[in-house]
Parts: C-alpha cells; structure tokens; sequence
C-alpha cells in the first residue's frame, strides 16, 4: 500500500521504512471525526497491514490539531436504536481489537469520545504535548460505546474513569501520562517520528515473540490473574519450538545480533 493508494478517501496510508505501516486520519474539517465510512477504511488498512508478512508494527495518528475528535455527530444523530444494533461498526472495533500486531497511536490535539476509544485499542500510545484525552458523550445525552467506560475504569481506576464518562473531565498529556493512559509525552512535532521509532524498534524484534507478548499482556485486561497466568506460560512454552528462541539464545552466547526469521 501508498500513500497514492486511491482505495481510501478518509485516510492516508503508507508503509515507512522500517516495515512500519502508517495509517493517517485526514478529514481536517471536522478534525477527523469518525464517521462509518473512516472507520471502515482504518479497519481496512490495519487488516491488511497485520496480514502482510513486510509489516511489523503500525502507528495509527490523525494531525496537530485533533487525533479524532469522536464519532461523527452529524452522521449519529438521526439514528435510531434499530439503526446501531444492524451497524457493522461495533464488529469493527472487535477486528481492531483482535489485531495481532502491535497498535501504536500518536496522538496530537484532541482524542475525544470514540478518538479516545480508538487510542484506548491501541498498544502503546505516544502523546503530544498538545493532546487532550476525554469522552464527552455525556454532553450529547449519551455514554461512550465502544469500549471507553470499561478500558478507562480498567487503566485508571474507578474515580478518574468516573469523572471523565459522567462529567467530561479532559486529561492534559501529562495527566495522561500521570494517569497510566500513555506511555510518553514528547514535543509535538516530535510525536509521529518517536511513535515510529518505537514501531521500528518493535518491528525489529522476534515477530513471533511479539504476537505473543501482546497477546498475553492483553490478557491481563479481560480475565482473572489465574487464566492469565495460564496463558503467559502456555505462550512462553510455545515459544521454546520456534527457530527464533534457539537463534536469540544462541546469539547471546556467540556475543553477536540475532537474525530473527519470524518462526
Ligand atoms: C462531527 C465535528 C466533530 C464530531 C468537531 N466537528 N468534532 N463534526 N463530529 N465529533 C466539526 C465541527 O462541527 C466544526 O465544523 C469543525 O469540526 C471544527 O470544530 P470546532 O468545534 O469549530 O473546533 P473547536 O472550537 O476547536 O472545538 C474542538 C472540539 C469540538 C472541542 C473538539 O469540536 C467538539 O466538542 N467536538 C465534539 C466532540 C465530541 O462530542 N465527541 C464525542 C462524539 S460522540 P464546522 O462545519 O462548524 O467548521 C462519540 C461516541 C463514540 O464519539 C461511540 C463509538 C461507537
């Protein structure tokens, strides 16, 4: 995929070097809010790119102004109930939630409402120092769908969670990072770039040692400590029968890099 790629109209895609693959929100006049159609070609795109084997890791970002600035209201207010049980969206956040690849977001400017869920399904989430973190739904008479009363409650405790999805409390970049919400804040023309370096360094890693770490930490967040714990061992067993476990180990020993090949 490029950036030319005439397939998407709502976003730009592109593989950088590094097999990094990029997607990039670009409706700038309503500051990238999501309507069905954005949302379809993101999930698109993420597919893809988790399914070509030259892509390790991919950074998701919007612009300076606004990552997402929530689901698109123009397009959401006239729908009924009927309408959003028959909507094929709520099957896409689960296809960007069962991404295998690591999912890292760099975001600047405004992640509101389901722009703050689509950062929350991400792995790793780089912050600008601009970037304002919130679910405002509560403003237009409705709670987030899509993931945000439980991912917030679940990554920051019960009292915050409250506070942002019943009184639209917005956290700054460093609240954020205070908050366990991302993992750095860093000047904002700064954000992309660092983003991708960090998806570049995970791309470089033992691909197969990746997918399961993601998957086992996941785990952490949906069930009880015991199953996790079964899962991470189950994963780290499986590991001991790929050529990249003998490759790291013996590398080690042999005082030089691994050449990993991903099975
Ligand atoms: C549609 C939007 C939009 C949105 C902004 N715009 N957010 N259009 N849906 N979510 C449009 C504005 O209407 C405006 O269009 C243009 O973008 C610029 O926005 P302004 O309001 O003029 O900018 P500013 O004054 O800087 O304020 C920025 C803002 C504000 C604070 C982000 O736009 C805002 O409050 N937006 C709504 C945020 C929100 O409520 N998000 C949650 C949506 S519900 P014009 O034509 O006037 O220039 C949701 C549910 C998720 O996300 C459910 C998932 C299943």
């Amino acid at each position: 995929m490029t950036s030319q790629n005439p397939a998407f109209e709502h976003i730009v895609v592109e593989v950088r070097p590094g097999h990094v693959g990029l997607v990039r929100l670009n409706r700038p006049k309503v500051l990238n809010a999501l309507n069905a159609a954005t949302l379809a070609e993101i999930v698109t795109a993420v597919r893809a790119f988790d399914a070509d084997s030259n892509v390790g890791a991919i950074v998701i970002t919007g612009s300076e102004r606004a990552f997402a600035a929530g689901a698109d209201i123009a397009e959401m207010s006239g729908k009924s109930a009927a309408d959003l049980l028959a909507d094929v969206r709520l099957a896409q956040w689960e296809a960007l939630r069962k991404t295998s690849k690591p999912l890292i977001a760099a975001v600047a400017g405004f992640a509101l409402g389901g722009g703050h869920e689509l950062v929350m399904v991400c792995d790793i989430v780089i912050a600008a120092e601009n970037a304002v973190f919130g679910q405002p739904e509560i403003n237009l008479g409705i709670i987030p769908g899509a993931g945000g009363t439980q991912r917030l409650a679940r990554a920051l405790g019960k009292s915050l969670a409250m506070e942002i999805v019943l009184n639209d409390r917005r956290l700054s970049a460093d609240e954020a990072l205070r908050a366990g919400l991302v993992s750095r804040v860093v000047p904002t023309e700064r954000v992309l770039d660092e983003a991708l370096s960090v998806a570049r360094q995970i791309a470089a890693r033992a691909p197969v040692a990746v997918r399961l770490a993601k998957q086992s930490v996941l785990k952490a967040f949906d069930t009880t400590l015991e199953v996790g714990l079964e899962l991470e061992r189950h994963n780290f067993y499986l590991l001991f029968s790929t050529e990249d476990q003998k490759e790291g180990m013996r590398a080690f020993l042999e005082k030089r890099p691994p050449n990993w090949k991903g099975r």
